[in-house]
């Protein structure tokens, strides 16, 4: 049986190579009505089926080389789905090719696309439909194998009254000509034509349909790819204005450390609010949440952290959920060097202290459940990979990564290295055990005995299956960018006992901060027994904390306000931060998971009842991932 706990096709006995959709998108009735027809590659002789992962569809029949075929759901797994098996002739041999085409449409109860009603767009005029596919929800979309072990190119037909976008590279009508192609928006039906021809997971199949607009990124001299940036009318200014400077310098410099990118075009796209992430690196087209439109283009290590992924995830792909680092503290790693080269190796260092802090609130949110703290989960069939999602891969991966090539001599011999690993597993699926054969491989052959001792010192039980709130290695960051954040706090917490009247806090403290150390001091202020609520009111009022447009700012300041939860500055500012995320009713909802979980799990606990009367208010604002986690969370901590 393959070994993807997660899913349950039978995709080492015969995969899917290609699949080419055919849809209608329905905004009317809020469904996805289409086929999904596979190529698929025979693995082993006499398999007598294909195996696919499917989820609330409905099916309306199967195809077998274009005839009418029989099949069978099988009844829904909670996290997995409904197994769709179809009978496949007998006699098949390994090597073989086989179609089999699959009629459906997608139901209300789809986890992977959010249908938005136009209040909840910026333009108020017409309806958005966007998927998230990542972890395991392709199969809430069409029915396909959804492992990340299988990688399938894929084209699309998709008619729709609004402009449609997908993960691949679009070949009608062309992004630069007229919206729509010059048909009326909202009304005429457009057939859109996608094709990705370089084999992807399935996590990474994507739509986004609205009234989006598109603006090309000035071309980078001797490059062949292209970039540029879609949205709302509305926001194509201010999202060009963000994002036009760095993409392309960015995705260049990724080029330079790695190996070019394969892709042909990377684009942007920034999403309504209830967007449930950061980002998402859909091949070809990164989705964004429109928190990052600070105004000051200091969220842009969101966009080096989504590019990266290119060649960590959508190049060389993790097996399955078990090794998740993989790409995640791969494309972290990456994203800080990154920082490096564009701007100083001060930012690399604030980096790992910003991620270091999320590192350790999310050990401590585990502490419950040891197993989660790990960077290499043993999964059980069918257990929710989202139950496990938090900064750990992320930072312990990126931390590990560090950690080697520190010890392997600096980045003048792991460049080198990080080279080889990603050209060699191109276009593959591995395990945590094939990255690490690789890695004594490639220093055996370069380096010899003493890179394989130096290799042989890292305590690799401890990286992998560790538990507890500490990394196995004391690490060291360049702490530069850090200091004046520091000492702020510090001149804070040895105030406590001063009236606010004699307080010498200026508004202008902050002024010479960038937003990122603004969060640094914030958090810095969690690490001291709280202030006394007046004086955090006193801050917020100084520093207009809690009023800011950017949103990493406003989290840090409501966490740090909340973590009294019997204070007086608690009561207020739960209010306020519950508030914040349902989006004050107007529908739009801060739906970025970092955002709402944390602010729903901060004020649940100052206030439950005000947690989850602001929930149930707006919880139908929520993208569906979101309304089952938050909804899950609930669950728990009522029970805690
Ligand atoms: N691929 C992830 C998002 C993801 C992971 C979605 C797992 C579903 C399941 C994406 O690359 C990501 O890591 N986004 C981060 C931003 C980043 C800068 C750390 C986010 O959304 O916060
Ligand atoms: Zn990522």
């Amino acid at each position: 049986m393959a070994d993807d706990p997660t899913s349950q096709a039978n995709y080492t006995e015969i995969a899917t190579e290609h699949v080419s959709f055919k849809w209608t998108i329905d905004f009317a009735n809020q469904k996805i009505a289409g086929s999904a027809t596979h190529d698929l590659r025979v693995l082993k002789d006499d398999i007598g089926e294909v195996i696919f992962d499917t989820a609330d569809l409905v099916l309306e029949s199967v195809e077998v080389e274009g005839k009418s075929a029989s099949y069978e759901v099988k009844p829904k797994h909670p996290i997995m789905g409904s197994a769709l098996h179809i009978p496949l002739p007998s006699g098949l041999k390994s090597g073989s090719l086989i179609k089999a085409t699959i009629k459906y449409e997608t139901t209300k109860e789809c986890t992977a696309l959010q249908w938005l009603a136009k209040e909840q767009t910026q333009g108020k005029s017409f309806p958005y439909l966007f998927s998230q596919c990542q972890p395991i929800y392709a199969r809430a979309m069409a029915p396909v194998q959804d492992s990340p072990s299988v990688k399938i190119k894929y084209s699309a037909e998709v008619t729709s009254i609004l402009p449609a976008l997908m993960s691949a590279i679009r070949q009608s009508p062309p992004s630069d000509g007229p919206a729509h192609d010059g048909k009326v928006i909202g009304k005429d039906a457009v057939t859109y034509v996608y094709h990705q021809p370089i084999p992807i997971p399935s996590y990474l199949i994507a739509i986004a349909a609205g009234n989006v607009v598109y603006r090309p990124f000035p071309r980078l001299p001797g490059k062949e790819w292209t970039c540029g940036i879609w949205s709302e009318p509305e926001l194509i200014e201010a999202a060009y204005w963000e994002f036009s400077e760095d993409t392309a310098r960015f995705l260049a410099s990724a080029e330079d450390i790695v190996v070019p990118y394969r892709f042909g075009v990377y684009d942007l796209l920034v999403l309504p609010p209830s967007f449930p992430y950061g980002g998402m690196e859909n091949a070809c087209l990164t989705f964004l949440t429109p928190t990052l439109l600070a105004g000051d283009r200091t969220l842009v290590d969101v966009i080096a952290h989504e590019l990266t992924h290119s060649w960590f995830g959508n190049g060389v792909t993790h097996a399955h959920a078990s090794h998740f680092w993989l790409n995640e503290g791969w494309t972290t790693y990456i994203e800080r060097l990154l920082l490096q080269v564009i701007h100083s190796p001060a930012e690399r260092g604030f980096s790992f202290i910003i991620g270091n802090k999320a590192l350790k609130d999310d050990l401590e949110m585990y502490v419950d459940r040891p197993k989660y703290q790990r960077l290499v989960i043993e999964f059980e069939k069918g257990e929710d990979p989202d139950d496990a999602y938090s900064g750990i891969p992320y930072d312990k991966g990126a931390n590990l990564i560090l950690h080697l090539e520190r010890t392997l001599g600096g980045l003048d011999v792991f460049l080198p290295y990080v080279r080889d690993y990603v050209s060699t597993f191109m276009g593959k699926s591995i395990t945590t055990q094939q990255w690490k054969s690789h890695l004594y491989g490639y220093y055996e052959r370069n380096g010899g005995a003493e890179k394989i001792k130096a290799l042989d010192s890292i305590d690799w039980e401890a990286w992998f299956y560790g538990e507890g709130l500490e990394l196995p290695v004391k690490m060291e960051y360049d702490s530069s960018l850090a200091e004046s954040a520091y000492k702020l706090a510090e001149r804070w917490d040895s105030s406590r006992s001063v009236e606010i009247s004699k307080l010498a806090f200026q508004a202008n403290d902050l002024d010479a901060f960038s937003s990122t150390q603004k969060v640094v001091f914030l958090e810095r202020l969690q690490s001291y027994k709280p202030l006394p609520s007046s004086h955090i009111e006193h801050l917020a009022s100084l520093y207009k904390v809690s009023s800011t447009h950017n949103a990493e700012i406003r989290l840090r300041f409501y966490q740090f306000s909340l973590v009294d939860p019997s204070s007086p500055a608690a009561q207020k500012y739960a209010a306020e931060a519950a508030d914040w995320v349902i989006g004050g009713g107007s529908g739009m909802v801060v739906g970025r998971m970092k955002f709402c979980r944390d602010v729903f799990r901060a004020v649940f606990k100052v206030n439950k009842d005000l947690a989850v009367n602001a929930f149930q208010k707006e919880k139908n604002s929520f993208h569906p991932i979101a309304r089952k986690l938050i909804e899950k969370e609930s669950m728990r901590l009522r029970m805690l």
